[in-house]
């Protein structure tokens, strides 16, 4: 038998020459305790019996400090558990191997109650006194199954590691990548946008002026092709890309090489804005670094999430952990008055959208000094999608929603909104969401689960204007029953849900609509083998 353990004792290699054929790896993150157990429960039982039903075993440990050495250990086992003590425990040691040796799993009663960890083990053994063969009965048991428990959590984690890397697709990372290596050879995709003389035109209120941030290239790309394409007054178009400083070089190497002309696109960085500093937004970093968050997005993905799980609900439920949602993208619509202060009105879109029809008349729309032009999802033809109010998105047990907030209030969606800055500037909406994202911080995430949804709807009560619902059309990415007629006339249609039209998952009737606005003969596009749906069909079919 052989016994390897790493010098921080995150790791430990155990190969065996007797015993079932078998090798697993297990790699655990933040302080699982059931996998610690497991961990000493298979180095003790590897000291009992070297026999061990593990050939190999690879157990993987971050984030283990409390026990830090083989000495902690054995104190902790006890050196008769070493065999390190008298002739007798060695014997003993002897005898269990033999009569475990008889034992056969068949014979496990199936009322055995087993321990669930190594220290329940412990007291089991220690409070009864077994005879030796209801030990070794126990003893087999309680292995077999701990090695259950090991081998679920190893596939758990391979499932894991392959939707992960599912929700990020190679070919977007691939486009990515080589539109920034573009940008460092290529003077043509850093050349400045919008060209010099064209700087007015970014603050000027007489062309339409849309906002959109994301990470993501090729979704960028089709929402603004898609709204180039429907627009009556392209030539009257400013786009305003906003990404974070790691996705810059290849958002403004796309925008660079590929112009929507005659629209105008201006790209920034969220570092380009002066205005976003720690004193303007500071409860974003409280965000990141809360407790509970981190759990939350940056925890264990295995512990939650069920290996017997339809794929589809598990990349779901990862995606839905993905740190993205707490980014500062995501929350940088809050702070659009103070980032475009010469501004009157702009639309806001999510990277999730397609644009259908021409927006120009939402711009001559009379808000009434509303601020935020939005589509109500309380009630609708779809039942699903359309019937969001208060009491979906908080949590009503909580007396400080209860005492605040009707359950009853009509929601309304992020995706294709209008909003009046200059009414803006006039309310208190910004204060009044950090307000409640520190209380919700300060009741850990009791009042509502994660998001930048909930506190915008209680920040923007009483400045909505409600938009006709065929302006932006939901649920695309959540409901594979969508109307097809109806995604056909609406406006802008909206893969709101985990299932993206770039991701496999993406509901593949609904993918068309979508990758339509996709330039597959574009050489990027074609070098990185960016999915192409009808293809891809076809390879599968
Ligand atoms: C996992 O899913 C199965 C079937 O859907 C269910 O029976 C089981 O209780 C689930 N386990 C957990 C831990 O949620
Ligand atoms: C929040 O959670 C932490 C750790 O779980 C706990 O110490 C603290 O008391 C909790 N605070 C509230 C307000 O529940
Ligand atoms: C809702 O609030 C109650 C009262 O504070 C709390 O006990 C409960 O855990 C909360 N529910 C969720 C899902 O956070
Ligand atoms: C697609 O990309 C190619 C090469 O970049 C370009 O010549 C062509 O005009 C593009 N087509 C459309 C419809 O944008």
């Amino acid at each position: 038998m052989l016994l390897r353990i790493s010098p921080s004792m995150r790791s430990i290699t155990i190969s065996s020459s007797y015993g079932v054929l078998d090798s697993m790896k297990v790699k655990v993150c933040a302080r699982p305790l059931s996998y610690r157990t497991i961990f000493y429960t298979i180095l003790a039982l590897t000291f009992l019996f070297p026999f061990a039903f593990i050939l190999t075993a690879v157990v993987t440990l971050e984030g283990v400090d409390e026990c830090s050495s083989l000495d902690c250990l054995g104190r902790r086992l006890g050196p008769k558990f070493l065999g390190r003590g008298t002739g007798d425990s060695a014997r003993l040691i002897r005898d269990l191997y033999e009569i475990l040796n008889q034992v056969d799993s068949k014979e496990f009663p199936a009322e055995l109650m087993l321990p669930g960890s190594f220290s329940e083990f412990l007291s089991e053994v220690k409070n009864n006194q077994h005879d030796m063969k209801t030990f070794a009965i126990f003893l087999k048991a309680t292995m077999e199954q701990m090695d259950m428990e090991v081998k679920r959590s190893k596939l758990a984690e391979q499932l894991n590691k392959h939707f992960a890397a599912g929700a990020i697709p190679k070919g977007i990372h691939c486009l990515s990548l080589r539109l920034s290596d573009e940008y460092s050879s290529n003077a043509h995709a850093r050349k400045q946008l919008p060209p010099p003389e064209m700087l007015p035109l970014l603050s000027d209120n007489s062309f339409q002026h849309f906002v959109l941030s994301t990470d993501n290239v090729l979704a960028a790309s089709v929402v603004v092709n898609s709204a180039v394409r429907s627009s009556s007054r392209p030539e009257k178009t400013v786009f305003h890309l906003i990404t974070d400083k790691k996705t810059y070089p290849a958002m403004h190497s796309w925008f660079a090489l590929y112009p929507p002309s005659p629209a105008i696109v201006e790209v920034k960085g969220v570092h380009m804005f002066d205005w976003l500093t720690r004193e303007n937004i500071p409860v974003l970093e409280a965000i990141e670094t809360h407790h509970a968050v981190r759990n939350h997005y940056l925890g264990n993905h295995v512990k939650g999430t069920n290996v017997s799980d339809d794929p589809r609900i598990f990349a779901s439920k990862l995606q839905a952990k993905s740190p993205k949602y707490i980014s500062l993208l995501n929350h940088l619509r809050i702070y659009l008055p103070e980032l475009f202060p010469n501004l009157n009105k702009v639309i806001f879109l999510d990277d999730d959208i397609v644009i259908q029809h021409d927006l120009s008349p939402l711009w001559n729309i009379n808000m009434a000094g509303k601020v935020n032009g939005a589509v109500e999802t309380c009630r609708g033809e779809d039942k699903w999608v359309m019937s969001k109010h208060f009491r979906t998105y908080f949590n009503f047990s909580h007396p400080v929603i209860s005492e605040n907030f009707n359950p009853d209030e009509c929601a309304w969606a992020y995706g294709m909104n209008i909003f009046d800055l200059s009414a803006w500037r006039k309310t208190k909406i910004r204060d009044i969401y950090h307000y409640w994202l520190k209380e919700n911080l300060k009741s850990n995430l009791t009042l509502w689960k994660f998001g930048t949804l909930p506190p915008a709807l209680i920040a923007f009560r009483g400045h909505i204007f409600p938009i006709n619902p065929s302006w932006h059309m939901l649920g695309l990415g959540y409901q594979e029953k969508t109307d097809l007629d109806r995604v056909k006339k609406a406006a802008v249609i909206h893969y709101n849900g985990q299932c993206k039209p770039w991701l496999e998952i993406g509901f593949k009737h609904l993918q068309p609509f979508w990758t339509k606005h996709v330039n597959y003969s574009n050489d990027f596009i074609r070098n990185c083998h960016i999915l192409d749906p009808e293809e891809y069909k076809q390879d599968r079919a």
